[in-house]
């Protein structure tokens, strides 16, 4: 008999190590935000304009307009991509569920495409399954950091005169092929809010290298800047914000972001080197496959947000996730089963008549049957049973990774004393938001 800790053996990790997962707030921080607050310059947009750039700067992209959320980012930029009545949108079924509901609000409905396994994005493979002369745009998730495919993405988005907006809200700082990811689309957008790898608090942002859009976002739910409105047909109608939004981002977060983008290239190195030496001692445990980007490829995850692992269940005689889930809990170690639920099987996008149209709001202004069932998109509604949540380690400590490490092995060696009493995972596995754990 081994000695898991679900069996009553010793803990792998008695105490954890704060230090290794902890964000910081450095007194630059603090200083900064007490001279916005104390100035009340909370909802002034000077210290937001420098933030935007700095970040513009970061990314090498012309215009970059920040939000007081990542999901109001996305909106803005659905709008300046004219994606309105009647128009459809592809977007992965696997994803926190502001990548698509957007889009409801502008009149258009959502479609959802398959995910890769291994990638979990966007599967290039199933997008053009779901064209039809009624798409307009392909929503790219790079999801817990992981870039997705963008050439074949971008190729098809050519093919079929689609526009592409990435949501980058898991992935700041990820390389595709040695190339930032939100910077590949027409228009891409970005949370900030407390759990993500560019943290500032409820905030987002969006970039984009067409003006057209910029000057569409602003007009959508930017009021206070419309002096900045070049184009005719918007200049007709500023003064007002035509979504009938208010989107500014709140100063105390542009505050925290401009302190902290001058040392995020140093704070993500060092998650990397961590993560990927930690990721290095899980690959050599049989029944464990970490979800990073091979190495050598120039892509990258970024901050590592949200990062996840396979369990190789055919290795391990079926054993359940959430078996296994619970042997590591015992060892001390948190680890979480499931992912994002697959939002093509949400009865928003069945039955719900939001907006009271005497039909469901998803299929309120277009002809053709795009529900989705139960069935329509395998990998997205069985990946919930295979991932599951790996510590984030922020500082590269190796005798700590180390430990971490060695309460994977001794439960991934000791499986099969875990399959008697395995009752299997239950069939609603994951959730809809996993950053406050909804
Ligand atoms: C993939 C994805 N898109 C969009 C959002 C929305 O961002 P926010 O929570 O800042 O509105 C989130 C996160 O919460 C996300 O994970």
């Amino acid at each position: 008999m081994s000695n898991l800790a679900i069996f009553g053996g010793e803990k792998t990790i008695e105490k954890e190590d704060e230090e290794v997962f902890k964000r910081e707030v450095s007194e630059e921080i603090e200083k900064k935000v007490l001279e916005v607050l104390r100035e009340w310059k909370m909802s002034d947009i000077d210290i937001t304009k420098e933030f935007e750039r700095e970040y513009a700067k970061w990314y090498g992209v012309r215009y970059a307009l920040g939000h007081n959320n990542g999901t109001a980012a996305i909106h803005s930029s659905l709008f300046g991509l004219k994606i309105g009545k009647g128009d459809e949108i592809i977007c992965p079924s696997i994803t926190y569920w502001a990548s698509a509901l957007p889009a409801l609000s502008l009149g258009a409905s959502v479609v959802f495409a398959d995910i890769h396994p291994e990638t979990l994005c966007i599967n290039p493979d199933d997008i053009e399954n779901h064209i039809t002369e009624r798409t307009k745009a392909i929503i790219v998730v790079h999801y817990a950091g992981y870039p997705a495919e963008m050439d074949r993405i971008i190729e098809i988005a050519k093919k079929h005169n689609l526009k592409i907006l990435e949501d980058c809200s898991h992935s700041h700082g990820s390389l595709y092929k040695g190339k930032l990811t939100g910077t590949f689309g027409d228009v891409s957008a970005f949370s900030l809010m407390s759990g993500k790898g560019f943290a500032i608090g409820e905030a987002g942002i969006m970039l984009t290298d067409d003006r057209e859009i910029y000057e569409r976002a602003i007009i959508f739910a930017h009021y206070e800047r419309h002096s900045e409105i070049t184009f005719d047909y918007l200049k007709k109608g500023t003064g007002i914000p035509w979504g009938g939004y208010k989107y500014r981002m709140h100063q105390l977060s542009s505050a925290v972001g401009v302190v902290k983008i001058k040392y995020f290239k140093e704070e993500m190195e060092e998650i990397d080197k961590a993560m990927n030496y930690f990721c290095d001692l899980l690959e050599e445990i049989p029944g464990i496959k970490p979800h990073r980007p091979p190495k050598n490829s120039g892509s990258t995850k970024g901050a590592w947000y949200h990062p996840v692992a396979f369990l190789e269940k055919e290795k391990l005689e079926g054993l359940s996730l959430t078996r296994f889930c619970e042997a590591m809990r015992a060892e001390g170690i948190s680890v979480l089963p499931g992912c994002n639920k697959p939002l093509h099987l949400h009865p928003l996008f069945h039955t719900i008549d939001v907006y009271n149209d005497g039909k469901p709001t998803n299929l309120r202004n277009i002809k053709g049957n795009i529900v989705q069932s139960k069935g329509s998109l395998p990998v997205s509604e069985s990946i919930g049973k295979r991932v599951f949540t790996i510590p984030l380690f922020r500082k590269f400590k190796p005798s700590i990774i180390e430990k971490y490490a060695s309460g994977f092995e001794k439960v991934l060696k000791n499986y099969k004393e875990l399959l008697k009493g395995d009752k299997g995972d239950p069939e609603d596995i994951g959730k809809w938001g996993l950053t406050l754990g909804i």
